[in-house]
């Protein structure tokens, strides 16, 4: 249903119907909405995908309403790249880069197939006042972009290609609306040089591991298995062939953390928050969950949920493809 012309117009698509052609672009909710394909598509002979409608409220945890330093070293290489050009936050979510990238007053057109994540990301802006007013939100499909060719000056896919089950063609889109000398950035961890710290997760991992394959295994029982997309898929190797020049950034950081159980691991798997387990009905889903947190409860103690994780952050690898 999109509208090829509903591109920005003046940097910004203030206009809900496309000058060119006359397709009037719904809007809820400041969403422009120039898709109506589903959230997720894991069957079938078409490309698939897996859109976070149904994870949003899990996705973030807590970090939900805060800019993390992390992000926002990112969003200052990306602003900085930008300039007074266009910034396309591919499968945005809730906004980790677009609202930093936001506050340092980049333009941005932040995509996501998932109304209830960029519902997330409007919050998220308003909680920390910051302004959106630059920041145009599209309910887009990342394998077929709705915007012209040579349209924006750099782009993002944060968090997004694992998600596809051709992330081929979701890097051909992004070739294609990039501007010439335009730059796709992408963001990797890379383990720190801290030396220091060598602290002891034997149990948080013993734990994490034990209760992501009992449930596994017993959902695989039940006939149902993780749904997972282009683990195989090498990035670089396909970047390297499509765009002209390819340079990197190490960002270093090395900050101590630490998160328990029931905030990280936990929360976001019993809330059915990861992708793999997009395809598992809620009520076995509830049930398995239920009995799981019983049996663990029994093996490591009611408050085994408080046991916590200590890392220290790791460094940020920018890779940057320019066309
Ligand atoms: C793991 S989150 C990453 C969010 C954010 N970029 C980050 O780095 O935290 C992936 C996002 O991609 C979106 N997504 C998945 N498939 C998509 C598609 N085909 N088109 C656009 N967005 C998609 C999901 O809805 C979700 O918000």
């Amino acid at each position: 249903m999109s509208c090829l012309c509903a591109q920005p117009a003046n940097q910004k698509m203030d206009l809900p119907k496309c000058y060119f052609c006359g397709f009037e672009v719904p809007n809820r909710n400041n969403i422009w909405i120039m898709t109506d394909m589903p959230d997720i598509v894991t069957e079938g002979d078409e490309d698939k995908y897996i859109g976070y409608e149904y994870i949003g409220g899990s996705y973030s945890g807590k970090r939900k309403y805060l800019i993390e330093e992390r992000d926002l070293l990112f969003a200052k290489e990306v602003a900085g790249l930008t300039g007074d050009g266009i910034f396309l936050d591919l499968g945005c979510g809730d906004g980790c880069l677009t609202v930093p990238c936001a506050s340092l007053g980049a333009k941005i057109i932040a995509g996501d197939i998932s109304c209830a994540m960029l519902s997330i990301l409007q919050k998220k802006a308003e909680k920390i006042n910051i302004s959106l007013e630059n920041v145009t939100l599209c309910r887009m499909n990342a394998l077929d972009i709705p915007l012209g060719d040579e349209t924006v000056n750099t782009a993002a896919a944060n968090g997004l290609l694992h998600l596809i089950s051709n992330p081929e063609k979701v890097i051909g889109e992004i070739y294609r609306v990039l501007k010439r000398g335009g730059a796709f950035i992408c963001q990797d961890d890379r383990p720190g040089t801290v030396k220091e710290a060598r602290f002891d997760n034997a149990e948080y991992n013993e734990i994490v591991n034990t209760f992501y394959k009992r449930y596994w295994d017993i959902m695989a029982e039940k006939g149902i298995k993780p749904v997972k997309y282009s683990w195989r898929f090498v990035r670089d190797a396909f970047c390297d062939r499509l765009f002209e020049k390819k340079t990197t950034k190490l960002i270093k950081r090395g900050i101590a953390y630490e998160i328990s159980l029931k905030d990280g691991f936990l929360a976001r798997f019993i809330e059915r928050g990861f992708s793999d387990q997009v395809n598992v009905p809620k009520d076995l889903h509830d049930e398995v969950i239920s009995n799981l947190l019983n049996e663990f409860e029994q093996k490591y103690g009611g408050d085994f949920y408080g046991i916590t994780y200590k890392g220290i952050e790791e460094d940020i690898l920018l890779t940057i493809y320019t066309k």
